[in-house]
């Protein structure tokens, strides 16, 4: 039948051919669609999760939840289908990630869900991998990220109250909120996606400073349009006052299963499937401490007990990932000063940090193996890794020859938090390193009254006179000739994620430093973030000198890397270096610290090319002439986690 009769018209042969490409393109539109939201091929949706009856339910059917936590923001985006592939693999059905507010809206207003960020393509492969979804966007997110994943911009008003209905918050949750719902709607169960439950904010009962915060989370979501079923997450301490009663499913974190916390969550929410939504499968490291372990044999007879007692589980993590450039948080509770994380997130997790196969990984799939039909997909094969011959270092250039390739310093009578600097389009500082310079005409005792946070480099005269930190407050600065220049170089060693003090994480000079009693006044002010931008724009100044030249510290050095083939993982290994960051190609790898306990940082074959790869290290005290590459990490000298 011709398509002119169908449509009962008279169609010229153009007219024709025009309508034939009409529907053409039609097709491929159709095509698009349904490749990029497999699942959305899959147009009859049954019934989503539910939470009736002691047992979960999806698509009518009893459900158990098998979950793993890998966040897209610790991964290279090359690799998130190889994490997600071998989760598979194991015999995980569900995936749970965070959102990352600060990430993806580093400026008030501006929002970056692109590249390494793009929550929906993470989405996407995990539903083509017929992995559900649980998604859990925060705003706040713990997490071990810096912050708990809230801007630092929004410490620019001295006045806020994080996780309350202070409007100040309540504003930017819901601006970044109509930003980022709008994108993973499409991505729930209802519009065959991937999604079938929604967390509400995030341990919410171990802060608790506003009742009306969690029905306003709860409303931001379901007024933007989300369907799925409702979750809170808590430890046992949280468990009490997190939640919002009868409106979402409350589920519990653990490492240790203490049959009473199970009990009590039955009691407060009786008839309700019971879930551990954040299993702590191993646990993060301090600079300064030990590497945690928390033993497979152990992890594995936990899983054993949580699972005959017919709860879900999630994985907390399974796979950690890294705390790329400035992004690992701090940890404070009980402490005398916080504690920043290091870089890795291997997490002792059953898939390491570089995606291999661990002994957890191997009895975990021989475990889930028996909770399904069918047999698990084959494993897929491991990234091969390569130990590069080691990089000569060829060239350093001193911090004060840098600061011409920074935003343009800011003068001001006293310090100013590295938050309210005037840069970044008036966002402030994140991250990084802020010099504060001023001048003195004697000498004396320093004393920064504790309001360095969180660690500073103290110089005269661009000579090095000591660190000031929260455990040392004093120095004496010696007696010399005339104006001298005193530079802070004050690090951000990372915001506390955790714990009731969030509103008190601004950085730099929170405060005034004194110099014999006498307050300091007359600064000039440097932002250092070290963005990609700032990193590639040393390149270009004149001021490089050759290693032949001792250098004087801190300062950048540079070398190259030379890869012959297509690149592999490798682990980068900095002995004879005391302190600093790693750039590779521009990208923040993130700190290393000789103190330990991690020795080398991950960097993702993904982020190399073949030929000459441009290294870049900052290091504040003592340098060594090459760094070396090695195939395996180094994390130190561990300790079970009990
Ligand atoms: C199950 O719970 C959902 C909310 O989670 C509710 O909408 C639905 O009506 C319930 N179904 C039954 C059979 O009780
Ligand atoms: C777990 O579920 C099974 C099947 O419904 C039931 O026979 C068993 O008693 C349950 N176990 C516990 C500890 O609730």
């Amino acid at each position: 039948m011709e398509i002119s009769s169908i449509l009962c018209v008279r169609l010229s042969l153009k007219q024709r051919y025009f309508l034939l490409l009409c529907i053409g393109a039609l097709a491929i539109v159709a095509y698009q669609i349904t490749r990029d939201h497999p699942q959305r091929a899959r147009m009859k949706r049954v019934e989503g999760l539910r939470a009736n009856s002691s047992q979960f339910s999806l698509e009518k059917q009893p459900f158990r939840i098998l979950g793993g936590s890998v966040h897209y923001f610790r991964v290279p985006r090359t690799y998130w289908e190889d994490r997600l592939l071998k989760m598979k693999a194991c015999g995980i059905n569900t995936l749970t990630t965070y959102v990352p507010w600060n990430l993806h809206e580093p400026e008030r207003g501006v929002f970056d869900f692109e590249d390494d960020l793009d929550l929906e393509a993470y989405l996407r492969i995990a539903a083509s991998l017929g992995l559900w979804v649980i998604l859990r966007p925060g705003p706040y997110i713990c997490a071990e990220w810096d912050f708990g994943g809230l801007p630092s911009w929004l410490l620019r008003d001295q006045n806020m109250k994080l996780r309350t209905t202070y409007s100040g918050f309540t504003d930017a949750v819901n601006s970044f909120f109509d930003e980022l719902i709008k994108k993973v709607t499409p991505y729930q169960y209802s519009q065959g996606g991937p999604i079938i439950a929604v967390q509400v904010e995030n341990e919410y009962g171990s802060y608790a400073k506003d009742d009306k915060y969690m029905p306003f989370i709860k409303e931001a979501l379901l007024s933007r349009g989300i369907t799925e079923l409702l979750l809170t997450s808590d430890n046992k301490d949280g468990l009490k006052l997190g939640g919002v009663k009868g409106e979402a499913l409350e589920t519990i974190n653990f490492q240790r299963l203490d049959i009473n916390e199970v009990k009590y969550l039955n009691e407060i929410q009786p008839q309700k499937p019971k879930m551990v939504m954040e299993f702590w499968s191993g646990w993060f490291d301090l600079w300064g401490g030990l590497h945690h372990v928390f033993p497979a044999e152990d992890m594995i007879s936990v899983v054993k007990e949580v699972l005959k007692l017919n709860m879900s589980i999630n994985m907390y993590m399974f796979h950690g990932g890294t705390n790329f450039g400035f992004m690992n948080g701090a940890f404070a509770v009980g402490l005398p000063a916080p504690e920043p994380m290091v870089t890795s997130y291997d997490y002792d997790a059953p898939l390491s940090e570089a995606g291999d196969y661990t002994t957890k990984y191997h009895l975990l799939r021989n475990l889930f193996s028996s909770y399904h039909n069918q047999p698990l997909p084959e494993l897929p094969p491991t990234q091969e890794r390569r130990a590069y011959q080691s990089v000569v270092v060829q060239q350093h250039l001193s911090l004060w020859d840098s600061l011409h390739s920074t935003e343009k310093p800011f003068k001001s009578e006293r310090p100013i938090n590295m938050e309210n600097l005037p840069v970044n389009n008036n966002n402030g500082q994140s991250y990084g390193y802020t010099l504060y310079e001023t001048v003195i005409t004697s000498g004396g005792t320093l004393n920064s009254k504790n309001n360095i946070r969180d660690r500073a480099l103290v110089f005269v005269d661009k000579q090095y006179v000591g660190v000031l930190d929260y455990k040392v407050q004093e120095l004496v600065i010696p007696d010399g000739k005339g104006s001298r220049t005193l530079g802070l170089l004050v690090e951000n060693c990372g915001r506390v994620n955790y714990g009731t003090t969030l509103d008190e994480q601004r950085k730099g000079l929170v405060g005034d430093v004194e110099l014999n009693s006498n307050v300091l006044r007359g600064f000039i002010i440097h932002s250092l973030d070290m963005k990609p931008g700032f990193v590639n724009s040393l390149q270009t100044t004149g001021s490089w000198v050759p290693m032949q030249q001792q250098p004087s510290f801190p300062a950048f050095f540079q070398g190259k890397l030379y890869v012959n083939s297509s690149p592999k993982d490798t682990f980068i290994k900095l002995s004879g270096w005391t302190k600093g960051v790693v750039f590779i190609n521009g990208r923040n790898l993130g700190r290393y610290w000789s103190i330990g306990p991690q020795q080398t940082l991950y960097v993702p074959g993904p982020w190399l090319h073949k030929g000459d790869n441009q290294v870049v290290v900052f290091e504040e005290q003592e340098a060594d002439g090459k760094l070396q590459f090695i195939s395996s990490p180094d994390y130190g000298m561990t300790v079970d986690v009990q």
